[in-house]
């Protein structure tokens, strides 16, 4: 109360009115007597906005998991501390997982549909302890948070129920997934709720398909009036009638394209290294060796195939038979925007060259990098040859698990899963993915694909200089 000191009169009232407020306002119960049948729209006894049917939990008692898999703003998270805050009554054990530490704190504690706001809302104490990872409701029963970076923490502990945060982003959901499993033996019914936007992962796949799922589904424009209006305006005009909208706005999940050349079980993400990448700081090998080559591919938007004014930039490198896809950097961007972007991850990455597709004068795009980096080795590369023809060779090396995802590149992923060389022209990303690749795989006299499978893995690293670092296999805590 003494920082109210530091206000003027005027202010402090204003403050204090605010705060009298909110004391004096009746808790908000967020179930309500219409049960499943409310739209959540005020009502009596409820003069404000709350739980919209499809947020209630599934009837019933013959269910394991609960998967709410809705749009962005659907309400998932909302749904989820609401019925964290509901359960602990009667189940004080409950797991919390999130994507990493920081989803743990600033969404699915602090944020805007946090426990503490559902606390908040329904005048109830807690106590927040982040170094325990621990959030006690005023009835004593526990959230225990863990993150998804590390499955193995939850190999131990019980729990009576437990709820994921947006699990399909989660690289190494399959570890979490099972480990948690595994610890969900206290009570007699064990329960899991888990929110999220879809990805066409097989994990999420499975998940719909287990008989003791129940799936609610649901669109952010449900939520719409309880969102901020710039969160909404701008997710709805970037998705809207978008083939990813289906999956972000309505939170479908997107089945695998016929015809595409890509399906979704042959995107593998490297999940050793997600973490290293989210510290911001790229990894530099694999297996103990060093990257022997790594190359930044750039389709610039305007070339005589663009498609769209996107330009796609993406970033590979490979160990001995292995191959990375390490970043996404495309994008909109002017000519001197693309060749900047272009020449800063050949930079962060220590790369050797830069594969670029000509557009119809050639040079343009060659003088183009050249006015960043002088001496910046580049190929120039012609998409006379079909798309097709250099796509299939590299789906090819997908099937086999030989091109690894570093994190998440869903754009680009999406880009594969959609498109179906038949109808359409190859996106942007896929084809500087392609180049990309095409140019390691050349590299390495692996250009016939078919080749067999000899054992490759026991030449020794050439780290290129200023990549002295290299990570071992096995995953890699950050403290
Ligand atoms: N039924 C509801 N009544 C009032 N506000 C809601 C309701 N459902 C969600 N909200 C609010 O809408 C916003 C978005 O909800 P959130 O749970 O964060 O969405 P999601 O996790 O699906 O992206 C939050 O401010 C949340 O409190
Ligand atoms: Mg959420
Ligand atoms: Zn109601």
């Amino acid at each position: 109360m003494g920082q109210l000191e530091q206000f003027d009169p005027k202010t402090r009232a204003e403050l204090a009115g605010e705060l009298q407020r909110r004391v004096d306002e009746p808790p908000q119960a967020w179930y309500c007597n219409r049960r499943r049948e409310c739209d959540g729209r005020p009502h009596e006894g409820y003069n404000y906005n709350h739980a919209r049917g499809s947020q209630w939990p599934p009837e019933g008692l013959d269910w394991v998991v609960w998967a709410a898999i809705a749009g962005r703003g659907f309400g998932k998270t909302r749904l989820a501390t609401e019925w964290c805050r509901k359960m602990s009554e009667t189940h004080p054990r409950i797991a919390g997982i999130g994507r990493r530490g920081f989803d743990v704190r600033a969404t699915m504690v602090e944020g805007q549909s946090g426990l503490i706001a559902v606390c908040e809302a329904a005048k109830q104490t807690y106590l927040w302890e982040p170094s325990k990872r621990e959030f006690t409701f005023q009835n004593g029963g526990k959230v225990h948070f863990y993150t998804a970076e590390e499955p193995d923490s939850l190999r131990g502990p019980q729990h009576h129920l437990a709820w994921l945060d947006e699990p399909a982003h989660m690289p190494l959901i399959d570890d979490v997934w099972d480990n948690l499993m595994f610890g969900l033996r206290l009570g007699t019914r064990p329960r899991v709720l888990v929110t999220t936007t879809p990805t066409p992962r097989k994990w999420m796949k499975e998940l719909v398909k287990r008989d003791d799922t129940i799936v609610i589904r649901g669109s952010t424009f449900e939520n719409l009036e309880n969102l901020a209006k710039t969160f909404a305006d701008n997710i709805v005009s970037r998705y809207d009638g978008t083939r990813l909208g289906r999956q972000e706005l309505y939170g479908e999940i997107i089945e695998d394209v016929e015809g595409a050349l890509w399906d979704s079980d042959m995107i593998t993400n490297a999940h050793d290294f997600e973490e290293t990448k989210l510290e911001g700081m790229p990894f530099t090998g694999y297996d103990g060796r060093a990257f022997e080559r790594v190359v930044v591919a750039v389709d610039p938007a305007g070339t005589s195939t663009a498609r769209s004014d996107e330009t796609g930039i993406i970033v590979v490198g490979k160990v001995g038979r292995q191959f990375f896809v390490l970043e996404d950097g495309s994008g909109k961007y002017s000519p001197d925007g693309w060749a900047k972007r272009v020449v800063m991850l050949y930079r962060k990455w220590s790369a050797d060259r830069v594969v670029a597709e000509k557009n119809y004068g050639g040079e343009m795009v060659a003088s183009n990098l050249r006015n960043q980096d002088d001496n910046l080795p580049i190929t120039l590369v012609t998409s006379r040859r079909g798309k097709l023809i250099r796509a299939e060779p590299i789906a090819g090396l997908y099937e086999q698990s030989r091109i690894l995802h570093v994190g998440h590149l869903e754009t680009l992923e999406m880009q594969e899963l959609e498109w179906v060389p038949d109808e359409g022209p190859s996106p942007d990303r896929v084809d500087a993915l392609v180049h990309g690749i095409t140019d390691l795989a050349g590299s390495s006299r692996e250009a016939s694909i078919a080749s067999p499978r000899g054992n490759s893995f026991t030449s020794s690293p050439v780290g290129p200089m200023g990549r002295g670092i290299y990570l071992p296999q096995g995953r890699i805590h950050t403290p």
